[in-house]
């Protein structure tokens, strides 16, 4: 496996690939990453991870200054996972000056995520794309986990044609429910406990949905009860429609429980899918 930092020496390895599959994170690899990775093992002859904590898509106030920053482990998880590189650039390499020109995106940015995290997803478009450029991959793989954020670049690839197919990757979770993060280590072991609560409450919210209630502002409020009730501090449940994440029209039948809600000082996500 190669680990490779600059660009001229990742287009230099990548340029007599004729499959290319790419993986981008930041870093941090758990067992979610590492279901991408062999995902699209199966359907490139190259597979690419980039790990890069991207300053640009963090608020001033979130945890970019200590986010978990483990490279050595990293490359040793995706070697074992039969990665062929992993390109690490820094910041120099990603933005050598200040990134000026950046992805404009349609109104999805501001809702949910966007809405709690202003400038969130200009900051993830804008180096997926670059991302994109550097590795020209063939395929790219994206976690389901980040639901919105799918949604986002999914729309951007279409839209600025650019030529690669994504992949959508179900969510990893642990035995208990609790869909593996790189937030996750931040949780004390009390925390940790009462983690899994986020996705048996969506659970109970999907539950309610396939028994035939309609009334969506009732269950997302009753969501958000039952998770405030136990200590959390929700910013969202939001049941909305899977295409473009806006409120169901009556007969949208496929949709998406998203919700978004802190323990202690940390943020969790996590969303479930229900056909109606
Ligand atoms: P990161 O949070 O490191 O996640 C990298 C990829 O792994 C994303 O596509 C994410 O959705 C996926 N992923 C994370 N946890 C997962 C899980 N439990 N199950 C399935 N997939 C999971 O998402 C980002 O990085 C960044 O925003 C990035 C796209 C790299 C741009 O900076």
């Amino acid at each position: 496996m190669d680990l490779i930092h600059d660009i001229p020496a990742l287009r230099a390895r990548l340029a007599r690939e004729d499959s290319i599959g790419f993986v981008p994170t930041m870093g941090n690899l758990h067992d979610g990453h590492i279901a991408l990775a062999r995902l699209v093992r199966a359907h490139a002859t190259c597979v690419v991870v980039s790990i890069f904590v991207n300053r640009l898509q963090f608020g001033p106030n979130e945890d970019f200054d200590r986010y978990p920053r483990t490279l050595a482990d990293d490359c040793a998880r995706c070697e074992a996972a039969g990665v062929d590189v992993v390109f690490a650039p820094d910041e120099t390499v990603m933005y050598p000056a200040p990134q000026t020109t950046t992805v404009d995106l349609p109104d999805i940015q501001h809702i949910l995520e966007g809405q709690v995290r202003p400038g969130h997803f200009r900051g993830v478009a804008t180096v997926v794309l670059k991302l994109l450029n550097m590795v020209q991959p063939h395929l790219a793989v994206f976690g389901k986990k980040d639901y919105q954020q799918c949604r986002v670049l999914a729309n951007m690839v279409k839209q600025f044609d650019v030529p690669v197919e994504l992949l959508l990757m179900d969510t990893v979770r642990a035995d208990d429910g609790l869909a593996l993060s790189s937030r996750n280590r931040y949780l004390s072991a009390a925390e940790r406990k009462e983690a899994p609560a986020l996705f048996a409450t969506l659970n109970e919210a999907r539950r309610r949905l396939l028994a035939g209630e309609r009334e969506l502002a009732v269950i997302e409020r009753d969501s958000v009860f039952a998770l405030t009730s136990r200590g959390w501090k929700p910013d969202y449940v939001a049941i909305r429609r899977q295409s473009d994440l806006r409120e169901p029209a009556p007969g949208d039948r496929e949709l998406v429980i998203l919700a978004a809600a802190r323990l202690g000082s940390t943020r969790l996500i996590d969303n479930l899918e229900v056909k109606v």
